[in-house]
């Protein structure tokens, strides 16, 4: 069978981010993350005639297989998809005349879909080459950054992006081993992950190498800081009452995005002792749902990957509406 019709990924918080997005008919909406195109298929079908769809995915075979998908809605809406890092979202819109959009979506991380392809090298549970990047063109490898990097800024890899509790002893295991014979596999890495734990945290339910795998994977896919640049950029293209929902799968994305809309919300940086504001920033709108939404149990017996997800809204509203509130 072809990888397109392979293609497996159940979407998460399905229902809840669609109806979060609060799809007009003849909107414009983004899709960051288009992956297996559910989510993009969903909003494609809830479009009219004069609705339009933008999605972003880096990786080639997504493109290719979501492509596939998109076309069986058979929508009148008009899509396109672009190869292209969400981070560039403001650049890529502009570049095609676009200023200004209803609704942005993005459903962080990787596809399962990525997750299952053994030779794409994001899992510790089947052996591939250590490769790990999302946009197969890009320069670097989770191998390049194992076998080249010092101990110090790999220990920093793990501890940032992975929040793993014994980065500096990994670290060292990894340079040790690679004095030896470069890393090639993920189950080489896995391995030596597993044997520099010390025994207590090899009892922990969770295989002992799943934060070092995700720390290299957003390391080697700039994925925080494609989160960020989206932040930056989200208030400035979404339309008055324009949303922007996002789904995150663990603390570090999650906190960018509760940080960004609070502060959205109330930009204001003036002392509390203040009487008034003199620094002059106004809210941008107001969130939507104070806490998110998490997966509820029927979801996460069908979808363990559900299980860490959390959707967070945001919606745009302008200056004049505000203050006549
Ligand atoms: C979790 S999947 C999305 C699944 C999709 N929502 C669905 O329902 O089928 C994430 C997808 O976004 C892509 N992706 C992640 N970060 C990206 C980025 N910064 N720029 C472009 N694509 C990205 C990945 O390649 C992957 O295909």
């Amino acid at each position: 069978m072809s990888k397109d019709y392979d293609f497996k990924h159940v979407s998460v918080l399905y229902e809840e981010s669609l109806e979060m997005l609060n799809i007009r008919p003849d909107g414009l909406y983004v899709d960051c993350t288009l992956g297996g195109a559910g989510h993009s298929s969903g909003i494609l079908g809830r479009l009219d005639a004069s609705g339009r769809l933008i999605a972003f995915d880096k990786d080639a075979e997504a493109r290719n297989a979501a492509s596939a998908r998109l076309e069986s809605v058979n929508s009148q809406a008009n899509w396109q998809i672009i190869s292209r890092d969400f981070a560039d979202i403001e650049v890529a819109l502009n570049e095609i005349g676009i200023t200004a959009v209803d609704g942005i979506l993005a459903d962080l991380g990787v596809s399962s879909w990525q997750l299952d392809q053994a030779e794409r090298g994001f899992s510790y549970g089947q052996d591939g080459p250590l490769d790990m990047r999302m946009d197969q063109s890009a320069p670097v490898t989770a191998a390049d950054i194992v076998n080249n990097e010092s101990a110090e800024e790999i220990a920093a890899i793990l501890r940032n992006y992975g929040e793993e509790r014994y980065a500096m002893r990994i670290a060292n295991a990894i340079v040790r081993r690679r004095e030896v014979q470069a890393f090639a596999r993920t189950e080489d890495l896995a391995e030596v992950v597993r044997k520099a734990m010390p025994a207590k945290a090899l009892k922990e339910k969770q295989h002992p190498a799943r934060r070092t795998f995700q720390a290299l994977r957003i390391s080697v896919n700039h994925e925080l800081a494609a989160l960020e640049s989206l932040l930056e950029c989200a208030p400035r293209i979404l339309k008055n009452h324009g949303r922007i929902c996002i789904i995150t799968f663990h603390s570090l994305e999650d906190r960018l995005v509760k940080e960004a809309f609070r502060s959205w919300e109330n930009p204001c940086t003036c002392p509390r002792s203040f009487p008034v504001c003199i620094c002059g920033k106004k809210p941008y709108g107001r969130q939507v749902g104070r806490k998110g939404i998490v997966a509820n149990d029927e979801e996460i017996s069908l979808n363990a990957r559900s299980r860490s997800a959390r959707l967070r809204c945001f919606e745009v509203i302008s200056e004049e509406e505000q203050t006549n509130e």
